[in-house]
């Protein structure tokens, strides 16, 4: 099942039209708000299909009943484009365990790639809910390596992808490759190409060197 926010007006779809915007990308600062806050619209958005349970909280006047989160939560993010959205996640479910993949594209002389994984940093998962955020969801491939990582810490009871742009083709990507898992897909906004390069278009350019710099 994919959710596409930007599918339904609301102040998200403010905050990826400033994401795309060439000039308006030349203010790091209010690309990583936008990306902390899209983060943030996408976890409400995960929650409300979470489980609760009914607690008693003490007030100064009395016993009120209110509903809290049942579910353990663990947020997995692929460093390093997905710092600011996890921080946007971390706002949200602030009792959540954190999980960090490093992966990166190795290139071939012929300009294809192929995904290295190489660092993760995991508490177990198992009967856990998952959410793994990666702004950009391009090929699929780096998204159903760090569920081939993860998995190695556990069975969750179900697994949340959060992205901010995705591609019709990584998100199939991601449904031939995960079957046999309770997998549901989050996105911002879908967009229509891959190009040669497993670049998004229209989609706004590499969100890593947006966040933080060109990388050598
Ligand atoms: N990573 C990005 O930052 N942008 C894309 O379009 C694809 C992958």
């Amino acid at each position: 099942m994919i959710h596409i926010l930007e599918q339904q007006d609301s102040p998200t779809s403010v905050y990826i039209s400033q994401i795309r915007d060439k000039e308006i990308q030349k203010d790091s600062m209010r690309f990583r708000t936008n990306i902390t806050r899209i983060g943030q619209a996408l976890a409400m958005e995960i929650g409300k299909t979470l489980n609760y349970k009914t607690i008693e909280t003490t007030t100064p006047l009395g016993i009120a009943k209110s509903r809290v989160i049942s579910d353990q939560i663990v947020i997995a993010s692929i460093l390093r484009a997905a710092i600011p959205m996890h921080q946007g996640f971390l706002n949200i479910f602030d009792n959540a365990e954190n999980a960090f993949l490093s992966e990166y594209r190795s290139y071939n002389p012929d300009n294809t790639f192929e995904i290295k994984f190489e660092y993760m940093s995991s508490p177990s998962i198992n009967g856990k809910t998952l959410i793994i955020a990666d702004p950009m969801l391009a090929t699929g491939q780096s998204i159903v390596t760090a569920i081939n990582g993860l998995l190695q810490n556990g069975t969750p009871q179900k697994i949340h992808i959060a992205s901010i742009i995705a591609s019709k083709q990584g998100i199939e990507h991601i449904e031939t490759n995960t079957q046999g898992l309770n997998i549901e897909i989050w996105t911002a906004a879908l967009d229509p190409i891959l190009n040669a390069h497993g670049y998004i278009v229209p989609g706004l350019g590499d969100a890593g060197d947006l966040c933080f710099g060109q990388k050598l």
